[in-house]
């Protein structure tokens, strides 16, 4: 075999994390896999770092697309990296920029060298912001941003709760909510992450447990659930009558939104490149935070996976590093 003929099987091939049956995190291996290539509107990026959201090895988009099984798949969709190649038709964007941005859920994800997005799910990402932190925020941010502005039209002076004030859709629901002039009340596992909450602009901070406090009842405006799982019925409750529910892991209960006379929604979070755009201006600027719990390199990817079970040594998101 010639250089030549090396390099062109080199090309072809990438290390990557697959699933190759549904399940957990237990199903990743570390791998050889067909490099992707970009069709028409698509960009190629050398991934650096890919981020996790556990939750998505339950998403029926992880294993498929159409009804048809996707298998093997290859997990994470939120990322930064640089663009190497260019399908038919791409105009905005050039081999060589610094971009983040999210893969859509059914398709090959980022926890590999190479990923193919089309090229309006990425935005280009300034050179003061790492690949870590752009990871970090693509998917949280994006969340956050079109649940308080989309979903619930917040502005200033109404009173917003919410769930999880310090994961990572949380951190970032608490910091827009406080930047749109919203009174923040957040709820946090332990007292320890008081602090952060108020960093990010929470004004009131409730530790889990004592969540069903009378005071609160009835008392927002709205509320968000950044935990994810079963919606607790005290959620419900704290709302005022003609309030509104947003939850983000499942469509929430249309008896209990009925018994407490609130508004209950559910939405997948769509991608924007200008808020995207926007996105990269306010990390550079320092404004907003996204915070990064650990990293873990690619060929340990599957830890990084696992990790999602343990406590977090810091708060924040899961970050894989690939190059
Ligand atoms: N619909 C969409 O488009 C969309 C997009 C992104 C994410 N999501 C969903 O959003 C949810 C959150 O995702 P994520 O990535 O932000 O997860 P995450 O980083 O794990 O955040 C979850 C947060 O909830 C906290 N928490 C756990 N139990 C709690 C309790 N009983 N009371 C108060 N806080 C509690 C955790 O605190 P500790 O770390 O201290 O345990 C953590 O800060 C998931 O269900 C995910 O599927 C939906």
């Amino acid at each position: 075999m010639d250089a030549e003929q090396t390099t062109s099987d080199a090309r072809r091939t990438m290390m990557a994390l697959r699933a190759h049956r549904r399940g957990g995190y237990e199903q990743l291996v570390y791998e050889e896999a067909p490099r992707p290539v970009p069709g028409a509107g698509e960009i190629c990026v050398a991934v650096r770092a890919a981020s996790i959201t556990f939750a998505e090895l339950t998403w029926p988009e992880t294993w498929e697309s159409d009804g048809a099984d996707r298998t093997p798949v290859i997990p994470s969709h939120e990322f930064a990296g640089v663009v190497v190649e260019v399908g038919p038709g791409v105009t905005d964007l050039a081999v060589g920029d610094a971009v983040f941005g999210l893969v859509p859920f059914n398709r090959n994800g980022a926890a590999a060298e190479f990923v193919v997005v089309p090229e309006e799910f990425v935005a280009r990402k300034g050179p003061t912001v790492s690949d870590a932190e752009a990871a970090a925020a693509a998917l949280p941010a994006l969340t956050a941003w079109e649940a308080l502005n989309d979903q619930l039209n917040v502005t200033a002076g109404q009173r917003i709760l919410i769930r999880g004030g310090t994961g990572g859709v949380g951190a970032f629901l608490t910091q827009f909510a406080h930047r749109l002039g919203a009174e923040v009340t957040v709820t946090v596992t332990s007292v320890a992450a008081e602090d952060r909450a108020r960093r990010l602009g929470a004004d009131h901070v409730i530790v889990a447990g004592s969540e069903s406090d009378a005071r609160n009842r009835g008392a927002f405006d709205a509320a968000i659930d950044a935990v994810g799982a079963d919606l607790p019925e005290w959620l419900y409750a704290s709302v005022r009558p003609g309030g509104r529910v947003v939850a983000l892991q499942e469509p929430p209960s249309r008896e209990l939104a009925d018994e407490y006379g609130v508004t209950a929604s559910f939405f997948v979070v769509r991608v924007d490149r200008a808020r995207l755009e926007e996105l990269a201006g306010l990390l550079a600027a320092g404004q907003i935070e996204a915070a990064i719990a650990q990293t873990f390199p690619l060929s340990d990817g599957r830890a990084a996976y696992a990790s999602g079970a343990l406590p977090k040594p810091a708060p924040g998101k899961t970050i894989v590093l690939v190059s």
